[in-house]
């Protein structure tokens, strides 16, 4: 079985032409950081099932038939996230417009497959249309008819996919960096609605409509830096301790997780362990890795290219390893269900051109749709522990 992990097609001659023993079945030729796409690639989905499923980030045009990409998303993984059009400027633009044909050609492809969906997002700060917070004079919209629309909008895209989206991103990055709440459109217009003495209604309220429409889909409250920022992660807890306390359904927290290549892997299981304390209060609570990928780069290091130096891809690579490890423990305490990448191959992520560009390395997969040396590092995960 661990054979079979590691010598594929296109990878058994490489490794045995460097001398490689199998129980060296991780190590990879000398300045090699690369594959050839390999069709008989085990899958990551597959290898990871007794844990958790696994998934990725996709576009439209990833569903066509008969090419590369739309086998490796079919292979690779079993529940998927749109990148884009799940989101609430592409599903209500308008007020009485709703564009469901994206969305719904996902979940029509994964009802075929026996694959999962991740609908994201409902409620979000960006990717937003303005008219949500305006009222027909053209002034800030009353917490009232802010609220009205907030559940009409979650109720009718909710319903509409009822039984057929998994899980919902509810609310998506409603957390400050620095303390609290974002000071979002949603905080400011609708606020403290019921007088309680607490601002988060607007999710409260996004998070009890979208149960009432579909009460079987898993709902979730999405963020970014819950793994890096133990502010914003104890900020989390605090706040979905109390939603829970008052009986607001919120399942889970999602952990967007754009990590970088030399991010501290101890700090992530630490305040992994801060949000997997919501156990307690409901025991069925779970944390999903919604969005991962790895920075090539570090703040300030505006450099155009990365030198991926056999010393840079080992850090990278055992980076993904030590992250799949905490993963693969919290699956383990069975609070961990679902990772999800942010894209499967290098060049379609984006994390490529921002600063104007910028070529970025984030994934398991290389822009010539071939397998990292990352992609075998995390593959090889279960069995390595399972063979300890
Ligand atoms: O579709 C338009 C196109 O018509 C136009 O010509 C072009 C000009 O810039 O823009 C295109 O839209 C872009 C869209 O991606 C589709 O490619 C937007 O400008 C661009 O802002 C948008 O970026 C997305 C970003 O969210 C928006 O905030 C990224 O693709 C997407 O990966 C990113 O995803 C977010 C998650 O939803 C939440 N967590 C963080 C994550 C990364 O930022």
């Amino acid at each position: 079985m661990l054979l079979r992990r590691v010598f594929s097609a296109a990878t058994a001659c490489a490794i045995l032409c460097a001398g490689f023993t199998a129980c060296s079945s991780q190590k990879y030729p000398e300045g090699s950081v690369e594959y050839a796409y390999d069709p008989e690639a085990p899958s990551l989905y597959e290898e990871f099932a007794d844990y958790f499923d696994v998934g990725s980030a996709i576009n439209p045009w990833d569903l066509t038939e008969g090419t590369n990409e739309y086998e490796i998303i079919t292979n690779q993984f079993n529940i998927y996230t749109y990148e884009n059009d799940s989101k609430p400027d592409h599903m209500h633009p308008s007020e009485d417009v709703y564009n469901f044909e994206n969305t719904d050609k996902l979940v029509e492809f994964a009802e075929q497959n026996g694959k999962k969906v991740r609908g994201h997002t409902l409620i979000w700060h960006s990717q937003c249309p303005d008219w949500f917070f305006y009222d027909e004079n053209g002034n800030d919209a009353s917490a009232d008819l802010l609220v009205e629309r907030i559940k009409e909008h979650v109720t009718t895209i909710v319903s509409h996919y009822k039984g057929k989206i998994d899980t919902w991103d509810v609310v998506n990055e409603v957390l400050d960096d620095g303390y609290g709440l974002r000071f979002s459109d949603w905080l400011r217009l609708v606020g403290d609605y019921d007088g309680d003495g607490d601002d988060y209604d607007f999710i409260e309220i996004a998070f009890r409509a979208a149960r009432e429409a579909d009460p079987d889909a898993r709902l979730i409250i999405n963020d970014y830096s819950l793994e890096s920022n133990t502010n914003k992660a104890i900020t989390m807890y605090n706040m979905v301790k109390a939603m829970l306390e008052e009986g607001v359904p919120v399942d889970g927290i999602g952990l967007q997780m754009h990590v970088g290549y030399d991010t501290d892997v101890q700090l992530v299981r630490d305040n992994m362990e801060i949000l997997a304390g919501l156990k307690e209060i409901n025991p069925d609570f779970v944390l999903e890795v919604t969005e991962l990928d790895m920075n090539c780069y570090t703040w300030g290091n505006e450099d155009i290219e990365v030198d991926l130096t056999d010393e840079f891809v080992e850090q990278f690579d055992n980076t993904y390893k030590e992250l799949f490890n905490i993963f693969l423990d919290y699956a383990e305490e069975g609070i961990l269900k679902t990772v999800v990448f942010w894209g499967y191959n290098d060049g379609a992520s984006w994390l490529n051109g921002s600063p104007a560009g910028r070529v970025n390395h984030p994934l398991l997969i290389d822009r010539d749709l071939k397998f990292k040396s990352a992609y075998w590092a995390v593959i090889n995960t279960p069995s390595e522990r399972e063979a300890q």
